[in-house]
């Protein structure tokens, strides 16, 4: 079967990482089509916005989309950010991060972690409803049944998918009475339906969840939460296991599904040739989940982690090794 692949460079470091992972895809003998797309600060300046309908319009077509990272200028009023207008277009409810140990060495890193933060994407406090009155100055925490259950559901779908036995569900009931409330409530009702699945529920409230990432993170399986609370904890958690780097997320939704690597578009070090492109690489396995490559996807997985034991990695974790020479020994190891 033919996959229909949308790519999406964006700015600065984007275009390095994503040209490295489409060379890994184009390695792993999968039929695959590619198209691409702009996106981003640079295309703003060539086109006057930095999400075009069209881009919008291949998202929705494609199987999935690879999307590298975009600058967000911060001084343009009414300008759009282009992955939160993919996200509200598409209706990518939801944001999965997983936290796997890799075996990179590093002070508070963990080496047995194995879970997945999924986080609303949609909704929340983060729903862009804000307003000014005066010196006061509001913004409005969405909270809707429909978007709690599906978000809830896609937590215990996605257990259920890779063995997972537990979802941890995360909220501030006892203050967010009503918001949190309602959250709380329907996940707890979604989770009655998996008992018979054997996946056991456990609710903690946000602060204590933060406390447990440190203290005893392998106790978690699969963590759900609204949007913000899921936005600091998935940082958190994946600075366990090596940080911006190594960090992949995948917006999964109604109509499209987009990989994206967690960091972004690094002005820094863009066109220096040393972008670290293992995020984006473990970003594409999670593409390669979505399509259902399974094999080429563990292939892929395995070839990281063989890469990061041997040491053949970018300056941001240690290494000497330039973007471009850890595609390659990725492509030599898939065996
Ligand atoms: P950043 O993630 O781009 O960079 C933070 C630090 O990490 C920098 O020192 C950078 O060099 C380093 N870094 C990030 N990715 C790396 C990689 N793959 N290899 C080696 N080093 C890496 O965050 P920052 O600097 O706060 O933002 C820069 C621009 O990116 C801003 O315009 C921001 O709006 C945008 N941004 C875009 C995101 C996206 O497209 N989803 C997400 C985060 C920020
Ligand atoms: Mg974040």
């Amino acid at each position: 079967m033919t996959h229909n692949l949308l790519i999406i460079k964006g700015d600065g470091i984007g275009p390095e990482v994503v040209s490295a992972a489409r060379v890994v895809l184009e390695n792993l003998n999968l039929d695959l089509h590619f198209e691409e797309a702009k996106a981003g600060y640079a295309c703003y300046q060539e086109v006057g916005d930095p999400i075009p309908q069209a881009t919008i319009d291949a998202a929705r077509q494609a199987d999935a989309t690879l999307f590298g990272a975009v600058t967000t200028p911060p001084d343009i009023p009414k300008y759009r950010s282009a992955v939160v207008t993919l996200r509200k277009e598409l209706d990518l409810y939801a944001n999965l991060r997983p936290v796997r140990s890799l075996g990179l060495k590093g002070a508070h890193y963990r080496d047995n972690l194995d879970f997945y933060v999924v986080r609303e994407n949609t909704e929340g406090l983060y729903s862009g409803q804000e307003e000014v009155d005066g010196d006061t100055a509001i913004a409005k925490r969405i909270i809707t049944k429909k978007g709690s259950e599906r978000i809830v559901r896609y937590a215990f779908e996605l257990a259920k998918r890779t063995g997972k036995r537990k979802v941890t569900v995360v909220h501030k009931a006892n203050v967010l009475r009503l918001t949190d409330g309602l959250f709380r409530r329907t996940a707890l009702g979604v989770a009655a339906e998996y008992q018979a699945d054997g996946i056991e529920v456990q609710e903690l409230l946000v602060d204590t969840m933060a406390m447990r990432l440190i203290k005893d993170p392998e106790n978690f399986e699969v963590i759900v939460t609204t949007n913000l609370f899921g936005d600091i904890l998935s940082d958190e958690a994946s600075e366990l296991v090596g940080g911006l780097g190594v960090a992949a997320s995948g917006n999964i939704g109604v109509s499209g599904a987009i990989f994206e690597p967690v960091h972004g578009s690094a002005p820094d070090i863009a066109g220096k040739g040393i972008a670290n492109p293992l995020a984006t690489f473990l970003t594409t396995v999670m593409l390669l989940q979505h399509i259902q490559e399974s094999a080429a996807a563990e292939r892929l997985q395995n070839a990281i982690t063989k890469v990061i034991a041997e040491g053949t990695l970018t300056p941001d974790l240690g290494g000497s090794s330039n973007t471009i020479q850890v595609r390659d020994r990725v492509i030599e190891l898939l065996g």
